[in-house]
């Protein structure tokens, strides 16, 4: 009840009368009074509105399960959230247990043990970044799940541009960048059997809060607060995420690869006509960025021919660094 109201409250922007909630929830005043008393000791500002009933005039940054399914209900993906103050990794989460259903979303404040990329680990200190990861099992073309990847890249931009303002750029494939510094980056894992997909799970990492980054990361890393100048609210960021992730998503589904996303992801990427250095176990193939084909490739153009660069192992740097 207590997700129900806060929608309904959120949703309605004014107040709304004791009698009327207890008429839509069918309970006592003293439940309604109970439940808007536990949201207050949540950090929600409910204000009672003398005749005219209570007015939600503040959130907190706190993410939890009620706040975000009051916010995602009409969703396909995050619906339903698994939501955890701390745990190893939300995409490990989603791993650990086979019966979950296509569109869960596993949020947590805190990660213990956070992975990236190519066996790295990422930092999820508490209260400073978003940990989310949610789960699809709709697709199991191999090839198509690859393409998700980007997808996800392109919501999150948006996401951020919306809550924020600020304008990001996309490293291939999926590091978010503001000012040529990472500030989210997304770990997308599948679960193959032959040649038929599982499940793919999407599992996304952004700096929000926090003030300063460890020696190691201090150069390439950097966070919403230290860009924008101030706090943004997290659980807004998880929504947009979700819902623009959603909206792509579905025109994806449409077609048959990324054809239709391909002008946007090249007019953000930061490695467009520079030089770059893709690096594999087996070789380094050095050009120029050219931005991606409709299957998602990195195209690097090496004076007249260009190399098609497939495989999420391989990193791609800026000759002379990070980008
Ligand atoms: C990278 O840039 O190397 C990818 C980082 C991905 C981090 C996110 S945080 C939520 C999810 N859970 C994890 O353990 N990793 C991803």
């Amino acid at each position: 009840m207590k997700t129900e109201l806060l929608k309904l409250l959120r949703e309605s922007g004014e107040a709304i009368s004791g009698q009327e909630l207890c008429r839509i929830f069918g309970v006592s005043r003293t439940a309604i009074w109970k439940n808007i008393n536990q949201l207050k000791e949540e950090g929600y500002e409910i204000t009672a509105v003398r005749n005219r009933g209570y007015l939600l005039t503040g959130v907190p940054d706190k993410i939890s399960k009620h706040e975000l399914e009051s916010r995602l209900s009409d969703c396909e993906f995050g619906r339903r959230v698994l939501y955890f103050d701390s745990t190893q990794s939300t995409n490990q989460v989603l791993r650990a247990d086979p019966e979950l259903e296509h569109g869960v979303l596993a949020v947590a404040d805190e990660q213990t043990m956070g992975r990236g990329r190519r066996g790295r680990s990422w930092q999820s200190p508490p209260g400073t970044g978003i940990s989310m990861s949610f789960l699809i099992r709709d697709l199991h073309d191999p090839e198509r799940c690859t393409m998700i990847t980007i997808l996800a890249a392109l919501a999150v931009r948006k996401a951020l541009n919306r809550v924020t303002g600020m304008e990001c750029m996309i490293k291939w494939p999926n590091d978010i960048l503001i000012h040529e510094r990472k500030v989210c980056g997304i770990l997308t894992e599948m679960s193959t059997e032959e040649s038929y997909v599982n499940w793919v799970i999407v599992g996304i990492g952004i700096n929000v809060s926090q003030t300063g980054f460890d020696e190691e990361l201090r150069e390439k890393a950097t966070s919403l607060l230290l860009e924008g100048g101030k706090k943004y609210n997290r659980a807004d960021i998880i929504e947009w995420v979700m819902r623009y992730f959603e909206e792509y998503y579905g025109k994806f589904r449409q077609g048959k690869d990324l054809s239709a996303f391909t002008e946007e992801y090249n007019n953000a990427l930061i490695n467009a006509g520079r030089k770059v250095e893709a690096q594999s176990e087996r070789e380094i193939i050095t050009g120029v960025g050219a931005g991606i084909d409709s299957r998602g490739r990195f195209i690097v153009d090496q004076g007249g021919t260009c190399k098609l660069i497939a495989s999420g192992e391989v990193s791609v740097r800026g000759v002379y660094g990070y980008v």
